[in-house]
């Protein structure tokens, strides 16, 4: 065995029989080299061992602690979470985010709604006045913070909802991801721990990559979509800095959060002081009465940072985002002055005067009827099909379905299978880095049914039902 993975195992046992007691520190690199005779880079092996299993956490310039107490204490918790040091996703998106670029392939493995549902008319109509009339570009609306109408419009839809929200809140950035990019890089240091939900838009993952974030993974409670007792164990035990959850039509798993347990996560990171970047692209796509309040509804001290997008309902052609910064607000112009700047001042321009007037809100109806009707199309035609041997998460939101393989189907093998057929579907290992099990994949249910949508999911239910037979 080599020498560090016998460290490791001897302070493994020293934290599991209690020697050490939970956010004790261990001894430091230099001590436990001349302790034990081993050389530093050994003993530095053996520690980062543990902190990959979860077991010690590192504190910049501190050293490391223990992040278990003694044996089975904290074995729900261990049970719930993963921890992650090294984070690398982005070449997996990229490839395959290029496969599935292309105008043959039907695009079930896509995060954006049928594109056939967005850019209303009058909204393209308005875009068109404004270019031919070569009015409204002033150029200060293309510094950060963003157009001052749009940062009064956007703060006056929080406060339809009942949060408090002032223009000077409101960052306009190039679209949602912008807005949580910056909003992460204002909160962290390389080397800080953040929480994401297990399964998490890859976006999140690519942002602790570039920001050098370790990792740690809560996940989704199989009834409510959101576990409290594992969060707050997690708090307790990991100096975590950051959270990044999304609640509402969660991708890629789809749950809504309800309205209590959104109040007791706020309660949590209240009583920890613990910062939570909240990511709502989606939050227009629901389909009951109300619409279901953001985690900012309970923010009761600018902990909560929201970002959102106009890309979800009006297209990637109208890619413009923002966040409802509080405090952190000029922090993130400052980061966006040395990165994106801000987005097109023209169609920041064209998103006022459709925004603020009764378009948008019509516009909003449309889409949800027929988000709605298509995703239930969707629904039964692969329950039909595929209850027998899947698990079909449909919730009620979004118009995203997460579906659960036969245990030995692999979902990246799935997706390569369908690839060959020109239809793409998003393998589990885009948003779960760790979980060596993969099988699970997420359908994008928001085109109008037609015989063509109809033929590609036959295929796909097709090769799931062979690879099933196959065992
Ligand atoms: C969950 C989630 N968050 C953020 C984004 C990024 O939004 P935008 O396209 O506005 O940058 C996406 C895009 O697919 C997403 O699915």
């Amino acid at each position: 065995m080599y020498k560090s993975k016998k460290l490791a195992q001897q302070l493994r046992q020293h934290i599991e029989n209690g020697k050490w007691s939970l956010h004790s520190k261990l001894p430091s690199l230099r001590e436990q080299a001349q302790n034990s005779g081993l050389s530093l880079m050994t003993v530095m092996n053996a520690y980062q061992e543990l902190e990959a299993q979860g077991l010690i956490y590192s504190k910049e310039k501190s050293g490391y602690f223990v992040a278990q107490s003694a044996s089975g204490q904290n074995s729900q918790a261990s049970a719930l979470l993963s921890h992650h040091t090294k984070i690398e996703i982005n070449s997996v998106v990229f490839k395959y985010l290029k496969s599935i670029q292309t105008q043959d392939v039907i695009p079930f493995g896509s995060a954006f709604p049928d594109p056939e549902l967005l850019s209303p008319a009058k909204l393209l109509q308005i875009l068109s006045q404004m270019a031919r009339h070569r009015k409204n570009y002033d150029q200060y609306s293309n510094l950060p913070p963003g157009n001052a109408a749009l940062r009064q419009v956007i703060a006056q839809r929080y406060q339809i909802q009942g949060i408090a929200a002032h223009a000077d809140d409101i960052v306009i950035s190039s679209g949602g991801l912008d807005a949580l990019n910056l909003s992460l890089q204002a909160l962290t240091q390389p080397g800080d721990y953040i929480l994401l939900q297990q399964n998490t838009f890859y976006g999140a993952w690519q942002a602790a990559e570039r920001l050098g974030l370790k990792v740690i993974t809560i996940a989704e409670h199989p009834q409510y979509g959101f576990d409290l007792n594992a969060f707050e164990h997690l708090l307790q035990q990991y100096p975590i800095k950051v959270c990044w959850f999304m609640l509402n039509a969660q991708n890629p798993v789809g749950f809504t959060v309800r309205f209590e347990i959104k109040a007791k996560i706020a309660e949590l990171l209240h009583q920890y002081q613990v910062c939570l970047i909240e990511d709502d692209v989606y939050e227009e796509l629901y389909y009951g009465a109300n619409k279901p309040v953001p985690m900012k509804y309970f923010d009761q001290d600018n902990l909560i940072l929201h970002c959102s997008s106009f890309s979800k309902t009006l297209g990637a052609g109208f890619r413009v985002g923002w966040v409802h910064a509080g405090k952190y607000s000029e922090h993130i112009q400052h980061l966006q002055l040395m990165s994106t700047i801000s987005s097109h001042t023209l169609i920041q321009n064209a998103l006022v005067e459709f925004v603020s007037s009764h378009h948008y809100e019509k516009h909003l109806r449309q889409i949800r009827r027929r988000l709605q009707k298509n995703k239930r199309l969707f629904a039964d035609y692969l329950k039909q099909y595929l209850s027998c041997c899947c698990e079909i998460y449909d919730d009620a939101n979004g118009y995203f379905l997460w579906i659960k393989l036969p245990i030995h189907i692999n979902s990246f093998d799935l997706y390569q299978q369908l690839m060959m057929y020109q239809i793409s579907v998003a393998p589990s290992s885009l948003f779960n880095l760790f979980d060596t099990k993969q099988h699970h994949i997420r359908i994008n249910c928001s085109f109008e049914w037609s015989q063509t949508v109809e033929k590609a999911l036959d295929i796909v239910v097709q090769c799931i039902q062979n690879f099933k037979a196959e065992r």
